[in-house]
């Protein structure tokens, strides 16, 4: 079912953390908010949970109203029933995994299930045999995974996860990142994904939606994201940049040439500034002069001071719609 946000407005105190916000989220898609630290992904998250309280606006699923405040519904948290994994995890020490993972399927009252589903749970995230240790002797990532498969016991239809990877390892989140999806796949649950690594957000999302400053900014696919951006923001934020013209004109790294390839292709002198090695090719920053200072690939390490032609074809030239 889809969930359908009009008009969300948060305030705390003087300070707005979300204005005008209207979001569709298509039922069994991975979504994710991006946006930097404060934007207001965890209060949009919360929100939808039920953690917290918007000041205007509606909030939907299907057709069910979870929040109306003109109509003053609002569903509390356990009637929603969505799935929650946050940053800290927040397991139950004192716990075992099976009983972390069968709390909210007790706390529904599942007296003849519990057990067989949770037991599932564990299945599903990999960690059977495991379900009589306590929290601390498990690792980080499989620490995760208990949590995971405390927000997928109850089967929710819809799954909010904030910044579930930040206390990993970056390989642990790279396999974490991978399993997720299989399990998003295999049980067919929608996910909200809130994270501020745009490398994250690319790779796990079928939409992503960049948030800055308490707004909505663009909502589309991780390609159209980074091809098409909307707002210079979202530009910058998602991968690096060139400007033909600040903030309007825009020209990806990886456009950008070393050899004449048409003859309508743009071409610039420049030098080479800085050279960085990245492993499989080494990024080079060439001083335009007026044009200021561009990135681009070079398969061989360069000198610093060499004077070069940078090409870029027409097509490759995006004119940013707004600012
Ligand atoms: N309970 C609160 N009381 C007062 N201000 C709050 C509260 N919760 C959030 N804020 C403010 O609302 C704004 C949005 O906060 P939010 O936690 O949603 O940001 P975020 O995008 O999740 O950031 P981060 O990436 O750092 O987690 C911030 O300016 C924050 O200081
Ligand atoms: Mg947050």
């Amino acid at each position: 079912m889809t969930l359908q946000l009009r008009g969300i407005h948060k305030s705390f105190g003087e300070a707005k953390a979300l204005e005008s916000i209207d979001l569709t989220v298509a039922s069994g898609k991975f979504t994710t908010l991006l946006g930097p630290s404060g934007c207001g992904k965890t209060t949009l998250l919360r929100i939808i949970a039920g953690l917290e309280t918007p000041d205007q606006g509606e909030l939907r699923i299907g057709d069910i109203v979870l929040f109306d405040r003109a109509r003053r519904v609002n569903r509390p948290v356990h009637q929603r029933g969505f799935g929650m994994v946050f940053q800290d995890f927040a397991l139950w020490p004192h716990m075992t995994v099976l009983e972390n993972v069968a709390f909210g399927l007790k706390a529904k009252g599942d007296k003849a299930g519990w057990r067989r589903r949770s037991l599932e749970a564990i299945e599903l995230v990999r960690l059977g045999g495991m379900e009589k240790r306590y929290p601390h002797q498990l690792s980080g990532g499989q620490q995760q995974r208990v949590a995971l498969a405390r927000a997928i016991a109850i089967r929710p239809q819809l799954v909010l996860f904030d910044e579930p990877m930040s206390a990993l390892d970056a390989m642990l989140r790279e396999e974490m990142r991978l399993e997720l999806l299989s399990l998003v796949r295999q049980i067919g649950f929608t996910a909200i994904y809130v994270t501020h690594d745009q490398t994250e957000a690319m790779s796990m999302s079928d939409e992503i939606v960049v948030m800055q400053g308490g707004r909505i900014l663009q909502q589309d696919s991780p390609e159209a994201i980074y091809r098409s951006p909307k707002h210079a923001f979202t530009a910058r934020f998602i991968g690096k940049t060139n400007w033909l013209e600040a903030d309007k004109r825009l020209v990806r790294p990886e456009h950008v040439s070393w050899s004449r390839k048409s003859e309508s292709d743009l071409t610039w002198n420049g030098t080479v500034q800085a050279v960085s090695y990245m492993g499989e090719r080494y990024e080079m920053a060439v001083d335009l002069g007026e044009k200021g200072m561009w990135l681009a690939y070079h398969p061989a390490r360069m000198s610093i001071g060499e004077p070069v032609q940078l090409f870029v074809a027409p097509e490759f030239v995006r004119v940013l719609q707004s600012e």
